[in-house]
């Protein structure tokens, strides 16, 4: 098979901007499969944030002096880049949070104290992360709500006419992943969006697994609220963005209190700051806002389309060889994928399988995810997940092929 590479820099090229590629684990070359839980980091972002400490740090919009200053125009700075890398109307729309969770808690929380009561309802799917299952749960329960569910096919996929069924006039707010950390599916986010739009009711998308795959427009999305993560996309750990347009985050209460987020205080009452420094209590992680910019940068430099086009192939040329090795089965089917893929080897337990591939150098994830409810709905309690993105390799799939025969060839 021929490697396209499209307009992408050469892979050994790009590979070497990550150092952590190179390295080796048991004396064997790392083959990394477990993007989907965290992905390395290029050496351009980890300049950045060194050079955060190194050359300008101090607080971000407290101080008059140079560093203070500084560090709050390449704050500023990455939030606009964050806005133009999601096409969001307006930099205030985007907010800088502590990642998918820290943005989905935010959203459940503020969302449930002003529009949620007894008796509503918030829709999710069954394919979600906990991240986008449990805040809701816990504002359910504080507000007397219910959540409704939208099931799955055989091959994970979402069935939109069961989603059109669970509309109700107490739907307050639908809540969907952009693709299934577990399954690889993505979901056709844009199709849910209209029409709960055409019933008056907002969407959240959780793009933990969705923004570093594809080109993500907001605007052209339209949704209501947008969730991602910077780990998931080349950038440093807790920091993540809440994109939410304008009219919604001006109405929502903020999530947390504290400094920076306020207008005026007495001990009689407070005055809340503008957006978007309204949901941003507390001193903020700055060299992480800047680290993600400068890892938005580096993909945009890439090239998105490229990126995607890149991972599709890897993603079809692994699904062909996994599908030829027999005892071996693939969860999630879908029409539509991320570059992930979940399967179990029959007779054979996941963590067996993950443990004796480490021991080989490749790293994937066993387990449930963090998706227990989709486990569920395919009757097993945890699957092996390779997730692949740009900078694997078709070599570091045929590695894999050969790990998984040994690991068949020491259970038979
Ligand atoms: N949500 C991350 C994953 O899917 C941790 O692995």
């Amino acid at each position: 098979m021929r490697i396209i590479i499209l307009e992408l820099k050469d892979i050994a090229e790009i590979r070497a901007d990550f150092p952590l590629l190179s390295k080796k684990v048991y004396n064997k070359p790392l083959v990394y499969f477990d993007n989907g839980a965290t992905t390395q980091k290029p050496q351009c972002v980890l300049d950045a944030i060194q050079e955060v400490f190194t050359s300008y740090n101090g607080n971000i919009h407290r101080g008059i002096h140079a560093m203070s200053d500084m560090t709050s125009e390449a704050y500023e700075n990455a939030r606009e880049r964050v806005r133009s890398f999601i096409n969001a109307a307006r930099k205030e729309e985007v907010i800088f949070t502590s990642g998918t969770t820290g943005s989905i808690n935010s959203v459940a929380f503020s969302f449930g104290e002003r529009y949620v009561g007894p008796g509503d309802e918030i829709i999710i799917s069954n394919l979600e992360h906990h991240a986008n299952i449990v805040p809701w749960q816990m504002m359910c329960q504080r507000k007397g709500a219910s959540l409704r569910i939208i099931p799955v096919n055989d091959d994970g996929e979402i069935l939109i006419d069961e989603f059109v069924k669970l509309l109700s006039p107490r739907t307050r707010l639908v809540s969907v992943t952009q693709a299934s950390n577990a399954l690889g599916t993505i979901v056709p986010v844009g199709e849910i969006i209209r029409i709960a739009h055409s019933a008056g009711i907002p969407v959240l998308v959780d793009g933990a697994q969705g923004v570093q795959h594809d080109v993500v427009d907001v605007s052209e999305l339209d949704c209501d609220f947008y969730a991602f993560s910077g780990h998931k996309i080349y950038g440093p750990t807790g920091i993540g963005i809440l994109y939410g347009k304008q009219k919604w985050l001006e109405e929502l209460p903020p999530y947390q209190g504290g400094g920076d987020m306020v207008e005026k205080v007495t001990f009689e009452k407070t005055t809340y700051n503008e957006l978007p420094f309204k949901f941003e209590a507390g001193t903020m992680n700055f060299a992480g806002a800047i680290g993600l910019a400068r890892a938005l940068d580096y993909v945009l430099e890439t090239g998105r389309k490229d990126i995607a086009a890149r991972e599709k192939m890897l993603l079809d040329y692994a699904t062909g060889k996994l599908a030829e090795i027999r005892p071996l089965k693939i969860y999630g089917n879908s029409k539509n994928k991320i570059s992930t893929i979940s399967f179990l080897i029959d007779g054979i337990h996941q963590y067996d399988t993950g443990t004796i591939l480490d021991k080989q150098g490749i790293a994937v994830r066993t387990g449930t995810h963090c998706a227990q409810p989709v486990m569920d709905r395919f009757g097993i309690d945890g699957t092996v997940r390779i997730s692949m993105c740009f900078y694997n390799t078709l070599e570091e799939i045929d590695t894999l092929c050969t790990g998984i025969e040994k690991v068949i060839r020491m259970f038979s």
